[in-house]
């Protein structure tokens, strides 16, 4: 059917003896080698049920295996089998049973959820031996919950395409939350109804281009509907990113009436001169109010917004002098910037936590006083392993995603010259361990929710930019997001990664091939003035 399939049919087939397993990412957790081959045929029947996805499963098996492939009809015989309701094993929503045999597959697990990762492991071994599947038993189940990735559109916008592409290659690796970080400073990147010029002023620009007739670029929430029905098909959440009261300028530019004073980046003074909301003044307070209601019924199993809240202390400086601000210290009793910011986040947390929605926020809010059971911790900072230990001890669920190693901005060689290099950079073998470092304890697993990497645009003109800083990284994410560290082993990922960038090519991502070393897309001329945010 296609390139994809001379080159990995030949890959297991040979590499079955070097590997030794099978050519799967995420590593299973349980793999059993049985005698004997299966030959999936054309037209070959598959009975899925009547999942809400199940002619996404259709179609993917049928691309992996290079044959069309027909849903079953009510009592008709099928080699591929789903079986709902029959929990592989007992740990978590996403484990299921996948056992090939000469006769065919069936995959079974207890969520619709579980029977989506059996179709993609399934699907991974079509692509590496669609004439003939070694018969094998796997019971599979992850290690955590979260396994995620953050886009931020606001410095470089990516557009419908470039995500559903994204998403699809995210389910292949059964990553299951996006978060989409659709607000900063750089550009509004979400309709708002009830404020157009959110996006016909704050969208317009980018990083790279800031003049008057720079395009504006945002998402209808006609795009963000589909985009998030697409996600769901796939087992993907996507938890929507509205920044506050930091990373504020677009929405500013468009509202001049909410401005809370800027900050002055170390290296250019000229960003930010906008950067925080008034935090106190109850226009803006309604306003916010206002785009949240708006944002949270288009992203209806989010369970959850994300408001940011990081880095506010960089443009909080003026907010002393404003008269709102003067009158709630007053009559708040507030004695000073923090407690202005704490009392700023409790506030918005209230809207979001009254829409029935959890707040995600970034570590900053593990000391903004919200309430342990409708909050996520978002641990950034890797250089303050105290405000992680704080969270944890705390009782906040945490999201980890520190800079070092989960900040795909940051080089990933050190021949590559675009991009972070603080003190270090991130290369796939760090990402890969990631987060054995941490040593976290059977306690802090349990309030882990999971881990995600990061990709911040500055840099990113194109999208093979993007792609080149994404991939493979993403890949190795994926392995240290499911696989139990037990089963983790950094040459065997190597192993079944070559197969994987040739995937990936033929999904038309552009992946950094680190074997072959391929040339850097640096996207030279776009804003590389490295640090973009002050310490
Ligand atoms: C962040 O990088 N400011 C979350």
């Amino acid at each position: 059917m296609n390139r994809l399939h001379g080159l990995l049919g030949l890959g297991w087939t040979l590499g079955i003896s070097a590997l030794a397993e099978v050519p799967v990412i995420p590593r299973p957790t349980k793999v059993e080698e049985k005698a004997g081959t299966w030959q999936i045929t054309e037209g070959a029947k598959v009975r899925i049920g009547n999942q809400p996805e199940s002619a996404v499963i259709l179609d993917l098996l049928s691309k992996a295996s290079g044959r069309k492939l027909e849903a079953a009809k009510e009592g008709e015989a099928a080699s591929v089998v789903f079986s709902l309701g029959k929990p592989a094993v007992e740990d978590g929503p996403g484990a299921y049973k996948l056992q090939i045999t000469e006769k065919g597959a069936l995959l079974s697990a207890g969520t619709g959820e579980g029977l989506f990762n059996a179709a993609q492991t399934l699907a991974q071994l079509l692509e590496a031996s669609p004439n003939a599947v070694p018969a094998v038993s796997i019971s599979d189940s992850p290690r955590f919950a979260w396994r995620g990735y953050m886009l931020d559109e606001s410095r470089h916008f990516s557009g419908e395409t470039a995500v559903k592409r994204l998403l699809d290659a995210m389910a292949h690796y059964k990553l299951n939350r996006l978060h989409w970080h659709l607000t900063d400073s750089s550009g509004w990147r979400i309709e708002i109804k009830k404020y157009p010029k959110l996006t016909s002023i704050g969208g317009r620009g980018n990083e790279t281009d800031r003049s008057d007739n720079a395009p504006v670029q945002f998402y209808t929430q006609e795009e963000i509907k589909r985009i998030v029905a697409y996600a769901a098909a796939r087992h993907i959440t996507i938890i929507p990113e509205i920044d506050m009261p930091g990373h504020a300028d677009a929405a500013v530019l468009a509202f001049p009436e909410h401005d809370g004073g800027g900050m002055i980046q170390k290296g250019d003074p000229k960003k930010w001169p906008n950067f925080t909301f008034n935090p106190a003044k109850p226009e803006t307070l309604a306003f916010l109010d206002d785009i949240l209601k708006e944002v949270a019924p288009l992203f209806p199993n989010a369970g959850m917004i994300h408001f940011g809240g990081d880095e506010v202390n960089f443009g909080w400086k003026k907010w002393p002098e404003l008269p709102d601000v003067q009158s709630l210290m007053k009559k708040e009793n507030l004695k000073d910037l923090p407690a202005i910011e704490t009392w700023f986040n409790r506030r918005m947390a209230g809207t979001i936590n009254g829409l029935g929605l959890k707040t995600g926020g970034w570590d900053e809010i593990a000391e903004r006083d919200l309430p342990k059971d409708k909050t996520v911790v978002f641990w950034w900072r890797h250089d303050k392993p105290g405000i992680l230990r704080k969270a944890l001890d705390d009782g906040y669920p945490v999201v980890l995603c520190p800079r070092r190693p989960l900040y795909f901005d940051f080089l990933q060689d050190p021949s590559h010259k675009a991009g972070r290099n603080w003190g270090g950079i991130n290369p796939l073998a760090d990402v890969y361990d990631f987060p054995a470092g941490l040593k976290l304890s059977e306690k802090d697993e349990k309030q882990v929710l999971g881990l995600q990497a990061c990709l911040w645009t500055e840099t990113c003109l194109t999208q093979a930019r993007r792609d080149f800083l994404t991939w493979p990284r993403l890949v190795a994410v994926a392995e240290s997001g499911w696989t139990a560290p037990n089963r983790k082993d950094f040459a065997s990922f190597e192993a079944r990664l070559k197969l994987q960038l040739t995937w990936l090519k033929s999904h038309g991502i552009a992946s950094w091939d680190p074997f072959a070393k391929s040339p850097e897309v640096s996207d030279q001329g776009a804003a590389v003035d490295y640090p973009d945010k002050p310490e």
